[in-house]
Order: C-alpha cells, then sequence, then structure tokens
C-alpha cells in the first residue's frame, strides 16, 4: 500500500487518479477504477443534460460503492453548457469530489464547498496552480506538456512542471500527463507529488467504453504518435495522430486559418464518431505521448493492482540497493 496525503485526503486506497475525459469517462470505467481502489471521474459534459447525469452518477453507484468524483471541464464557449445546473446535479446525487478543469474554478470552489464537495482543480502552469490554492482548491491535479488533451501554452513538461509547482503549492498535488506505469508514479512521488492522474493509459483498459480498435491503435503508437492541434489559435489540443489531425497541422501552418476553417476537421462530433465505430483516421480523438508507454488491454484492477506492486517494488529494492553504505 501506498498511502499519501492525497490517499487520506480522499480516502481512496491507492494514489491513483483517472481524470475526466470526454465521452470516454461513464460509469462503466469510472466504477472499475473506483472497484480497483482507485479514483475516477465522470466527465459530466459527456453527458447531454445534467438529468441525464444524474442519470449517469446513479449508474456508476449501481456498480461500485467506492467513491467516485464528477469532471466538471469549464472552457470558453460561444454558448456555455449549463455549469451550475450540472453543479446542481452533482451536489444532489451526493457526489463529493469535483474535478474542475479548463479555466478559473472560483464559482464551483465556493458553491461546492457549501455542501461539503472537495474539489480537485487540474491545470497546467504552476502559477493557476498557486491560484487556485488561494481560492480554496483542496488538491491540484498538475497536467504536463505530454498530457493529452489541453496542455496549456506554456510547453513545460513533467519533469519541471511538478517540482516546481511542488515548490510553491502546500494543499495535496497529483502529476498529470504522461504516466501509464510504476515507474512515473514512482518519479511523480519523487518529484514532490502525491500521486498521479491518468487518461490515456486508462483509456485503454477492458472496461474503457470506447471501440476496441482504439484501444489497440493506441497500443500500436509509439510516443511520436500524437499531434498539438489548435497551437495557431492559442487552445493548443493534444490529440492521437492521423490523416485528420495532420490536416489541421497543415492548415495551420499556413497562417491566418480561422476557428470557421477548422471547425469541421476538429468537430467533438467526428471525434465521438471514432470512439464508438473504431475507425482511428474517421476525426480527432484525445491521446498523449505515454502511448509509447502502452503495451496492452488489462482491465483497471489489473492496471492499478500491477502499478502500485510495481511502485512498491522499485521504492523498496531498486532505489533502496542504490544506497551506498560505504
Ligand atoms: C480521450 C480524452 C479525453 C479527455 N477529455 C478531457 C475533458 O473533457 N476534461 C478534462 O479536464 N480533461 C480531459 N482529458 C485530459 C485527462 O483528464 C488527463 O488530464 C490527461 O489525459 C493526462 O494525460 P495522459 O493522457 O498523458 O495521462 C482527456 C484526455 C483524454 C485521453
Amino acid at each position: 500500500m501506498l498511502k499519501t496525503r492525497f490517499t487520506e485526503l480522499f480516502g481512496i486506497e491507492h494514489p491513483i487518479v483517472q481524470g475526466g475525459m470526454q465521452w470516454v469517462g461513464r460509469a462503466e470505467l469510472v466504477s472499475a477504477v473506483a472497484n480497483a481502489g482507485a479514483l475516477g471521474f465522470i466527465t459530466a459534459l459527456t453527458q447531454p443534460s445534467p438529468e441525464a447525469l444524474a442519470r449517469e452518477i446513479a449508474r456508476c453507484r449501481e456498480m461500485t460503492d467506492r467513491p467516485f468524483g464528477v469532471n466538471l471541464t469549464i472552457l470558453p464557449a460561444l454558448k456555455a453548457p449549463p455549469y451550475a445546473e450540472y453543479r446542481q446535479a452533482i451536489v444532489e446525487s451526493g457526489v463529493r469530489i469535483v474535478e474542475t478543469a479548463g479555466n478559473n474554478p472560483q464559482e464551483h470552489i465556493d458553491a461546492l464547498h457549501v455542501h461539503g464537495v472537495k474539489v480537485i482543480h487540474k491545470c497546467t502552469s504552476v502559477r493557476h496552480a498557486v491560484k487556485a490554492e488561494k481560492i480554496g482548491a483542496d488538491a491540484i491535479s498538475i497536467d504536463g506538456f505530454e498530457c493529452a488533451g489541453h496542455p496549456g501554452e506554456d510547453d513545460i513538461p513533467g519533469l519541471i512542471l511538478i517540482p516546481a509547482a511542488a515548490d510553491k503549492v502546500s494543499i495535496p498535488m497529483i502529476a498529470s500527463g504522461g504516466f501509464g506505469d510504476a515507474r512515473g508514479l514512482v518519479a511523480a512521488l519523487a518529484l514532490g507529488a502525491e500521486g498521479i492522474n491518468m487518461g490515456t493509459r486508462f483509456m485503454c483498459t477492458v472496461e474503457s467504453p470506447i471501440h476496441q480498435r482504439v484501444k489497440e491503435q493506441i497500443v500500436a503508437n509509439d510516443e511520436r504518435a500524437t499531434d498539438l492541434i489548435l497551437r495557431t489559435l492559442r487552445n493548443t489540443s493534444r490529440v492521437a495522430r492521423n490523416a485528420v489531425s495532420q490536416q489541421v497541422v497543415a492548415i495551420e501552418q499556413q497562417g491566418g486559418a480561422t476557428i470557421d476553417d477548422l471547425r469541421d476537421l476538429v468537430s467533438g462530433q467526428r471525434g465521438r464518431v471514432v470512439y464508438e465505430q473504431g475507425d482511428p483516421e474517421f476525426g480527432i480523438w484525445s491521446a498523449g505521448m505515454v502511448q509509447g508507454l502502452i503495451h496492452d488491454i488489462p482491465t483497471c484492477a489489473q492496471l492499478v493492482s500491477r502499478i502500485v506492486r510495481e511502485a512498491e517494488e522499485i521504492i523498496a529494492s531498486r532505489l533502496g540497493r542504490m544506497i551506498a553504505t560505504a
């Protein structure tokens, strides 16, 4: 067992988290992660309405009696989803942990704290981590440049970002982006984190509710198989490299592209079809550099127990033996 301030604060067995994932963070995966003793998050905006989210939370509860949370991603949008109503559904469903991401979570932290809900804010820079602590977040998830999804615009990899944030933040912090095995977990703990958050790795498990062919593509891909899209619009996203992502990059390299030029190519609905129908070339889908460390499709229980067991071995044996006594 690895006990950290993070496992203590959230009442979980292992210092491992499955962060929010659009179209992937559904009850099947989240309950399997919870049953494995880790902390999973249902992705609120994958559900079409707050009522549907409440039903998804209830469905998850039928499959586990362990703690799990809900991710509320607050992205700038012309037509914003009804965040306050999603938040209300979370509170009324009795969920006690929320992962916020994407924007300043102040309003949500204040409202959730009134109901005793703890908030982990996921961010991609030291300054945002410091701010989140200041406005009351209970924990931080710090997402390095390696990560799938939105790495921000600073391009600071975890090897620097994690200890830099650990130096400035005193609430429990977990490391995110590029983690997939025991070596990463031990490294994160050494760098000052109290656990790890994994997206791509959990996406490639038996219980992950996406098409088998996408999981097989992740196994086949190596660490170079990602692209950074929407860089020129300062809304960078790390996605699995395919013909569509390459086309987006090529258009952006020509200069002057607007979101209207790219909207059809980067459409989330096309990404959803990738996960549902299993054609990895159909649209944009998220995956990180950690694909290079993913070689199998285990159950969540196998994955979590393997990571914890091997991490204990690394700490107690391999690293321990390196301390010279003379
Ligand atoms: C398919 C997919 C969808 C994601 N969607 C979201 C999301 O909706 N909200 C969010 O906060 N993070 C999202 N993420 C980011 C993950 O929560 C996590 O921070 C990231 O995957 C960590 O990097 P890793 O993939 O290298 O483990 C997504 C990641 C993936 C792989």
